[in-house]
């Protein structure tokens, strides 16, 4: 069967997460979030945690070396074989053509590069509002938009919910000019490949999901002829 290897873009708070834990169900899609990694490898202590904590608490990035290593070999992993959901790389052009590279040596390629947009208004509002479980973080909510059933305590396992240390309104803003002037070049880049698909990330988390769930179904399938 033919490999769905996919990235989402958008920017901070434009709903990744939130999709791509709906997509890897869809899909089988190994879902490899940088985010994700990185806080676990702050709340161990590692050495590597250490040295991304202050580019993450600053809202900027985490030098290109750190994060290409460590994502290169996790598209590596067996579980990401027959497919993988990049969420949060790459982040700039040297991300992506390190991507592209180790995945040419390795006779793969990307399938879609799926851009979920928000205005930088929406931004503020949805991370402001975040709240992630302790135990498992993609396990994501918003006090407003989707507050779980008990305040404060994850639906799906019972742990505390607890807010992102870089979801403050300071680091917050840094994160868009990052986003804006690191990332957003990507958009033309995954364009010109004819790689990029477009979802307005202002609709309802279930119409977006509908939308993009709807996208690679059909990216899947042109893929199979
Ligand atoms: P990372 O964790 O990747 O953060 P991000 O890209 O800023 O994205 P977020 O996780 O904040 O947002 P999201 O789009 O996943 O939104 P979510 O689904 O949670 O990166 C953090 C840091 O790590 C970076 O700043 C950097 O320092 C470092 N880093 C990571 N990758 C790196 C790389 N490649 N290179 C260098 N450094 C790197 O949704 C947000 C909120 O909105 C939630 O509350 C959710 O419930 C709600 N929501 C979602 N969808 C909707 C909807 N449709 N309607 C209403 N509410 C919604």
């Amino acid at each position: 069967m033919s490999e769905l290897n996919l990235i989402l873009l958008g920017p901070p708070g434009a709903g990744k997460g939130t999709q791509a834990e709906r997509l890897r169900d869809d899909f089988g899609l190994a879902h490899i979030s940088t985010g994700d990694m990185l806080r676990a490898q702050v709340a161990e202590e590692t050495e590597l945690g250490r040295a991304a904590k202050r580019y993450m608490d600053a809202g900027d990035l985490v030098p290109d070396d750190v994060i290409i290593d460590m994502i290169i070999g996790r598209v590596g992993d067996p579980d990401a074989a027959d497919g993988f959901l990049l969420d949060g790389f790459p982040r700039n052009e040297a991300q992506a053509e390190a991507l592209a590279k180790a995945l040419k040596e390795r006779g793969r390629r990307l399938t879609g590069a799926l851009l979920i947009d928000v205005p930088d208004d929406v931004v503020v509002q949805r991370l402001a509002g975040r709240r992630t479980c302790v135990k498992n973080a993609s396990h994501i909510y918003h006090v407003d938009f989707d507050p779980p059933k008990h305040e404060g305590v994850c639906d799906q396992d019972g742990a505390r919910l607890v807010q992102r240390d870089d979801d403050q309104e300071d680091t917050i803003r840094r994160r868009l000019e990052v986003y804006h002037s690191q990332t957003e070049p990507l958009i033309a880049y995954y364009d010109r490949a004819g790689l990029l698909r477009r979802f307005d990330g202002t609709r309802s988390a279930d119409e977006v999901h509908d939308h993009i769930r709807a996208t690679v179904a059909t990216l899947r399938l042109e893929e199979e002829l």
